[in-house]
């Protein structure tokens, strides 16, 4: 035998020294929930380890993660029922809790990435990520409040605006309205290629955002959100993203999509980000609880195996964990 792959096994510095994908938690995006109030810290009874929080504690939460070197956040609103209605208003209200929120962490912390969210499922009575008129998800008039709703968010001290509706066209239409009030240094990380999954159940418990159980609204998101067989539609969604401006382009989710993210990092040369989302962070830990694995491994081996599929981002739940088992 003149090859023995094993040769380079031998060690663990042998190891070290040919390991091809290495994890670093400045690629990595941590993800919280929002509520209106002080004093709030509510455990996610479904993502055991994640929180609701009011803004008071989310600045400690956050002073926290930045000594653990975690300068990358998204965030997500758990808006009050009264808030709520047909047309997702008060997603571009300017007095709403979670942009006076951005305000408040950006006078803090001017040096932290503010990732936002933008669809209109948390502000919506319905549950869904678009405007629903006669029992369907309307693009081009949910387009227009998904661009007001980016333009609130950039003035309130956004990094980077987050459409994770999939409506068709919103990237130009949101990359139109930022330039136009004067923010062109406002990137966009658009969800490029979003399936209706699964895996986001922990998600909606979070923000009580599940679609309505409601004769006159779709029941599921499978109008807008991909089918999870397809592949080359993902590249039609990629390449219009590209041509729309997007700044990065998203996966969600990860670890049941990973050849996604291969095909989309091998065709673009523009930053690939991949959701972790919260079904796939809860199979893990469940998995745990049970005694089935280790839970420090498989953090590890699962974070890397996203990394190794081509994305260059990562948004997990497991941010903090992460880097706490380094520090
Ligand atoms: C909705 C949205 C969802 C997630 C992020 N934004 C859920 C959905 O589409 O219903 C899921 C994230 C996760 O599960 O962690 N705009």
């Amino acid at each position: 035998m003149l090859r023995r792959p094993r040769r380079n096994r031998k060690t663990s510095a042998v190891r070290g020294m040919v390991r091809e994908t290495a994890l670093d938690v400045h690629n990595l995006v941590y993800p919280m929930f929002l509520v209106p109030g002080s004093g709030i810290k509510e455990e996610i009874s479904t993502l055991p380890g994640n929180y609701r929080w009011s803004v008071d504690l989310l600045l400690d939460e956050i002073e926290d993660c930045l000594k653990l070197g975690i300068k990358n956040f998204m965030f997500f609103p758990k808006v009050d029922e009264k808030h709520k209605n047909a047309e997702g208003s008060n997603s571009y209200a300017a007095d709403n809790f979670y942009l006076k929120a951005f305000e408040e962490v950006k006078k803090k912390y001017p040096h932290v990435t503010l990732i936002t969210d933008v669809a209109l499922d948390p502000y919506s009575i319905h549950g869904h990520d678009g405007i629903v008129r006669n029992g369907k998800v309307v693009n081009d008039e949910t387009n227009a409040v998904l661009a007001k709703m980016a333009v609130a968010q950039a003035r309130a001290g956004a990094d980077v605006i987050g459409p994770s509706d999939m409506m068709d066209g919103r990237v130009r239409v949101i990359r139109e309205a930022l330039d136009a009030a004067g923010f062109n240094d406002v990137s966009i990380m658009s969800y490029t290629a979003k399936y209706a999954s699964v895996m986001y159940g922990p998600f909606r418990d979070a923000l009580d955002s599940a679609p309505a159980a409601d004769a006159n609204v779709p029941k599921d998101k499978k109008t807008y959100q991909m089918d999870p067989g397809n592949k080359r539609e993902a590249l039609i969604e990629a390449e219009l993203d590209f041509q729309e401006g997007a700044d990065f382009m998203m996966v969600k989710p990860a670890i049941f999509y990973l050849d996604i993210i291969h095909a989309i990092k091998e065709r673009y040369n523009i930053p690939v980000a991949a959701y972790n989302v919260s079904g796939e962070v809860a199979m893990i830990k469940a998995a745990a609880a049970a005694g089935s694995l280790n839970y420090e491994d498989a953090v590890n081996e699962m974070l890397l195996s996203i990394k190794r599929a081509g994305a260059d981002v990562i948004i997990t739940y497991l941010a903090k964990d992460f880097a706490r088992g380094r520090a």
